[in-house]
């Protein structure tokens, strides 16, 4: 019988460095890329994808988080009560239903391997779903519903994939490809930021996987890798040496990397600019800055 994906992860306890002093009190995934909070982002794509359980591996000071997918009663009597219809929709949309999201806590951020890894009592022998909400992804359709239609089809470990100039390959996990059919490669193995000049292709690991249960066992292994830390593609490619098939799929899309400061604003620009409530008075004010720049030189 063919198997369907109903649950996912969320990692979200990483400690987001990159965003101090930031996150010394704001959760990164709460950061707002125009009006909305990166996971809701990731909710959004999750749902349309199909699941219906949301893990969220949460840490000390993400308290924020869960507060934001909670009812807030008062907000929606005051909106009520000003006629804000509008913004009353906007708020109900971002509730989640008794039941339908898990919060568990990793005490210690000892890697994304160890992030999925804590949620394993809510995964039974099912495949499920990683999404690491900093990696945003526009795509017409969304990335996450893209992968569960290939995995329909071929029910191995999926990981998403980008091309990546050599100079970041050493920043991803790269896949070492045994056979290239297009927007799917079947792999021969993973490699975690490879030294540089090592890596066995440019074919990058971005943060949306389809995996099965096996990898979870792997996981239990809690054996550290690159940096230290344990590795969630070790995990994957130490289920490929057990036999079971790891594919790379190259979506339909623009992966934006908002855990890097440039990366958060580059997708800011994009997504304002594709809103008809912000496109005009954006695009003037780019159109300004560029000209005042080039008439500088
Ligand atoms: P990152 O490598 O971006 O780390 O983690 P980070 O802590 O979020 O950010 P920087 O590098 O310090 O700025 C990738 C994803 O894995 C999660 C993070 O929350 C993020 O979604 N993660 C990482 C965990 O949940 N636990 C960990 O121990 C490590």
């Amino acid at each position: 019988m063919r198997s369907k994906v109903t649950k996912a992860i969320f990692p979200v306890a990483g400690l987001g460095t990159r965003f101090l002093p930031a996150t010394k009190s704001v959760p990164k995934e709460i950061m707002t890329l125009v009006d909305r909070p990166l996971v809701q982002y990731a909710i959004d794509e999750a749902r349309a994808a199909g699941i219906k359980e949301f893990i969220f591996i949460t840490s000390r000071g993400k308290g924020a988080l869960e507060d934001y997918f909670d009812y807030a009663p008062q907000l929606e009597a005051e909106l009520r009560r000003k006629g804000k219809d509008d913004l009353l929709e906007i708020l109900k949309s971002t509730n989640m239903d008794s039941g339908e999201v898990a919060y568990m806590r990793q005490h210690k951020p000892l890697g994304l391997g160890h992030a999925v890894w804590c949620a394993r009592r809510l995964i039974s022998n099912e495949p499920f779903a990683v999404i690491l909400p900093d990696d945003v992804i526009a795509a017409e359709k969304p990335c996450l519903a893209q992968m569960v239609e290939a995995f329909e089809e071929t029910q191995g470990n999926i990981v998403a994939a980008m091309e990546v100039p050599d100079a970041m390959t050493k920043s991803y996990g790269i896949l070492d490809i045994k056979e290239d059919m297009g927007s799917i490669v079947s792999t021969k193995g993973m490699v975690e930021k490879p030294a540089a000049g090592t890596a066995p292709s440019n074919l990058a690991v971005i943060g949306r996987y389809i995996l099965t249960p096996t990898v979870l066992q792997k996981l239990n292994r809690k054996q550290a890798g690159a940096g230290g830390e344990i590795q969630l593609t070790d995990a994957i490619d130490a289920a490929r040496e057990d036999g079971e098939e790891v594919y790379g799929f190259r979506f339909q899309g623009q992966r934006f990397d908002c855990g890097s400061k440039a990366g958060f604003l580059q997708a800011t620009v994009a997504f304002a600019l594709a809103r008809d409530d912000l496109r005009d008075e954006l695009w003037n004010y780019i159109s300004d800055v560029v000209h005042s720049e080039k008439a500088a030189q």
